[in-house]
């Protein structure tokens, strides 16, 4: 995690200036900084995309048997908070070049029921947003953006996460960009902008009566304690203060492990990403093996020699939740994906002199110079 001098201080100020605290003064800071990039949606800071998740699902007031259409491969926090209040996972299968959801697959998985279609964007890479909110549009359901890993990227000109009627970009301390915990809501359909004020004040009209348009603030909604703690909010801005320093490097970072690679890929050892994503890959970088075994051995050799390399995410559709309480529509890439993909170390402190190291293991794992 990147190491700010200010952490300390600023912590300090909140701890000893409870007016501080109070008003939520770095928490308004965050927001003064991430207005700048989405200026026309309503800004929530929750304490964890799955919080800003939780959220959605009750503004767009889930019901027992909804559907909501969205990726196998995600992690769980795109389908919980939609579960948790009654609707059915439709789990559709990924396209096998940009990980994302396969939108071919979208219009014919649409039923009566379908109330939403989440748009994941695996590692940052952006979902083809034009055709799934032009389906999204055309049967009047919800586009949601989980943008949770996707802090810093963007699409034709805008940031992921402006185009979702809501999205979510996470905090936590496995992002780019973090308050240790930490999320945001993005609610760009204004229709719901007051009802969101209302259910993240734990369901009371607490802006109505900050506003002065009412007398005194009472439970009006449901709702819960989303927003982020003001400690997390002091640690994120100093983050988003560094943020082009610090997003600035991991694509150099990407950039030089993909040149590094590309002799693998060119001889079909490996697969990696679409070139046309390097330029705006901060989350993660990883490559593709032929085999599970393959990934197996890579990964243990690699950890042989201290490097640690990880994957995820077993597909929903076929964990044992997934698997009772969804539906899957689509063929074999989520799997496939699952079992070959290998995430090398991309963090603010890694160099090129670590990742020269790490491709050379990679080169003699292939007894390739
Ligand atoms: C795709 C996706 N959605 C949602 C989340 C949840 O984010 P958070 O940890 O901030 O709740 C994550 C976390 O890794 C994620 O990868």
């Amino acid at each position: 995690m990147y190491n700010s001098a200010n952490y300390a201080k600023n912590i300090e100020l909140l701890l000893t200036d409870y007016e501080l605290f109070r008003s939520k003064y770095f928490s308004n800071k965050c927001l003064e900084f991430l207005n700048k990039s989405f200026s026309e949606a309503s800004l929530f800071l929750t304490h964890s995309a799955t919080g800003g998740l939780e959220m959605i699902a009750t503004l767009i007031d889930i019901q027992q048997g909804d559907e909501i259409i969205m990726p196998s491969f995600t992690f769980v926090s795109t389908a919980n908070a939609f579960v948790a209040k009654g609707a059915i996972p439709v789990f559709l299968d990924i396209d096998p070049i940009t990980l994302n959801i396969d939108e071919k697959l979208i219009e014919q998985s649409i039923t009566k029921k379908t109330k939403a279609v989440i748009a994941m964007h695996y590692a940052g890479h952006p979902c083809n947003i034009d055709t799934i909110k032009t389906i999204c549009d055309r049967y009047k359901i919800y586009m949601i953006e989980d943008a949770a890993m996707a802090f810093g990227a963007t699409y034709k000109g805008l940031p992921l996460g402006s185009y979702g009627d809501f999205s979510v970009i996470s905090f936590d301390i496995t992002k780019q960009i973090n308050a240790v915990q930490g999320g945001v809501l993005i609610v760009n359909n204004n229709r719901f902008a007051d009802r969101a004020n209302n259910v993240y004040h734990l369901g009371t009209n607490r802006i109505a009566f900050n506003q002065k348009s009412v007398q005194y603030y009472e439970w009006v909604d449901v709702g819960s304690k989303y927003q982020m703690n003001e400690l997390n909010a002091a640690v994120l801005f100093e983050q988003l203060r560094e943020s082009d320093k610090l997003l600035k490097h991991r694509q150099q970072i990407t950039q030089h492990y993909y040149n590094r690679l590309l002799p693998l890929k060119k001889s079909g050892k490996i697969s990696m990403m679409h070139e046309h994503y390097v330029a705006h890959n901060f989350h993660e970088f990883y490559i593709l093996l032929n085999t599970p075994n393959e990934r197996t051995s890579l990964q243990s050799y690699l950890r042989n020699h201290k490097v640690e390399s990880m994957f995820h995410y077993i597909p929903l559709h076929l964990s044992s939740f997934g698997m009772k309480n969804g539906k899957y529509i689509g063929g074999e890439y989520s799997e496939i994906i699952a079992k070959n993909i290998l995430r090398l170390p991309l963090h603010h402190e890694i160099t090129e002199v670590d990742v020269n190291f790490i491709i050379g293991l990679i080169f003699k794992f292939f007894n390739e110079n």
